[in-house]
């Protein structure tokens, strides 16, 4: 598989078969790829959390916000929820500053899921608080995002965006969830450059 199949492959999915395990083997695995990521200065100020008991996993769910365009929709039935959580925290007695590693080390582990045959979303609509204190985190480790994963049930549909159109996700009646991408052409730019 090429870098731009799993691209591809690696949607946001919100709506999984549940009864189809995540394992912690997979999630250690994953969180392993997120831990050979980029980091800046090379601080590495990120830790895991993995999840993929029931008891941990309603934990985590009743804590997040879910497709915020969506407006009708109130996140996952029962049946259709994550499988696994990777929790991903902020080491601050490691450095203050965390750059935009968590970004990195998220897409690192949605890559690997994709390749697993899993899939999975990038939630940051998480009650931080309430969640640091249902898992009994040290205080020196902040909630930065949360990756839900498990097996996909839900069609993802990538649909480039017409100049003035709406970046908003939405869902068609059969229940595709279709994305909005901006076209490569209006995303590269020239600028006015020097003449050298
Ligand atoms: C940093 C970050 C935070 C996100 N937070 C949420 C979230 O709280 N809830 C949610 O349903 N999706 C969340 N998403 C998923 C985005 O909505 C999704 O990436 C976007 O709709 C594009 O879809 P795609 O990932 O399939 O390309 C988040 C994505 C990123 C990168």
């Amino acid at each position: 598989m090429t870098v731009k199949d799993l691209m591809l492959r690696s949607r946001s999915y919100r709506r999984f078969d549940e009864k189809k395990p995540v394992t912690m083997e997979q999630l250690r695995e994953l969180a392993d790829l997120a831990r050979l990521s980029a980091s800046a200065k090379n601080m590495q100020p990120l830790k895991y959390v993995l999840s993929c008991d029931s008891g941990t996993n309603r934990l985590i769910f009743s804590q997040l916000g879910w497709a915020g365009y969506l407006e009708d929709w109130d996140g996952p039935e029962e049946g259709e929820r994550p499988a696994g959580y990777i929790v991903m925290l902020h080491d601050r007695s490691v450095t203050t500053h965390l750059g935009c590693d968590h970004g990195i080390a998220g897409q690192s582990i949605l890559l690997g899921a994709a390749e697993q045959g899993l899939g999975g979303c990038m939630i940051g609509s998480v009650r931080k608080k309430e969640l640091h204190d249902d898992l009994g985190l040290p205080k020196h480790m902040d909630i930065v995002l949360v990756i839900a994963l498990g097996v996909p049930a839900e069609e993802i549909v990538l649909e480039e965006l017409k100049p003035g159109g709406d970046i908003r996700y939405w869902r068609d009646s059969a229940g595709a969830h279709h994305v909005p991408k901006r076209s490569l052409k209006s995303i590269l730019i020239e600028g006015e450059r020097k003449k050298v």
